[in-house]
């Protein structure tokens, strides 16, 4: 069953955050500051998050129809605890204060790009990939932007992330450009609905 996640949810979206998506920049933030992120994405309006459950959730989707605005308000609604959420896993990995300031830097740059609606995280749970439920999970999310009026919306992955650059062609994503970011290079992809 698809449904759409409460604050209940969090630990759980947190932890399959976690698992689906190792080594990624947020995760090395640890689990406290996903689920602050995750508690405070939940509070915003603009916020769509689905998920998957059947014994247990295996799976969520996350986006939003303006995805900018909605990471701006959630960095300043609390900046000083991400800033010292960063700073203690940073003072382990000084790495991180460099990709918490390219995030900033991002999130006021993307300010100007023209598609404001995203698909920020889609993530599966290991042992339940490839079973069809991120295709269910992206269908729910977009009727969801359809029937708020997006017709046009993105999603960026990076260039090794091979399952996902393969999820997105699969569902008739265009790639509209490349990015570097966490010292990365990520695809830009968007889909018309
Ligand atoms: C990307 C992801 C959400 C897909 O979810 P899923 O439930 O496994 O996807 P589906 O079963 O609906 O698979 C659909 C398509 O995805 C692609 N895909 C999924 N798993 C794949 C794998 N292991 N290798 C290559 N392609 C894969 C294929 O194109 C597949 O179609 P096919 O089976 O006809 O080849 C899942 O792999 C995942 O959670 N990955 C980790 C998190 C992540 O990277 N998220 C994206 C960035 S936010």
């Amino acid at each position: 069953m698809i449904r759409i996640a409460t604050l209940r949810d969090v630990p759980e979206l947190a932890q399959i955050h976690l698992q689906a998506l190792k080594g990624e920049f947020l995760v090395r933030l640890g689990d406290e500051f996903l689920q602050t992120l995750y508690r405070d994405f939940l509070l915003q309006k603009q916020t769509i998050i689905y998920l998957m459950e059947e014994n247990e959730i295996e799976g969520f989707i996350f986006g939003s129809l303006d995805f900018p605005v909605l990471l701006r308000a959630v960095l300043s609604s609390r900046f000083f605890r991400y800033l010292l959420l960063v700073a203690k896993q940073g003072l382990r990995s000084p790495r991180l204060i460099v990709e918490g300031a390219s995030t900033l830097l991002f999130s006021f740059l993307s300010e100007a790009q023209s598609t404001k609606a995203e698909l920020a995280v889609i993530a599966v749970k290991q042992e339940q990939q490839r079973r069809n439920i991120g295709s269910q999970l992206l269908k729910v999310f977009e009727a969801s932007l359809k029937k708020q009026g997006i017709d046009f919306y993105q999603v960026s992955c990076t260039q090794a992330n091979r399952k996902a650059n393969h999820f997105y062609r699969k569902h008739s994503f265009e790639k509209s450009g490349e990015f570097s970011l966490y010292f990365k290079r990520w695809n830009r992809y968007v889909k018309h609905l």
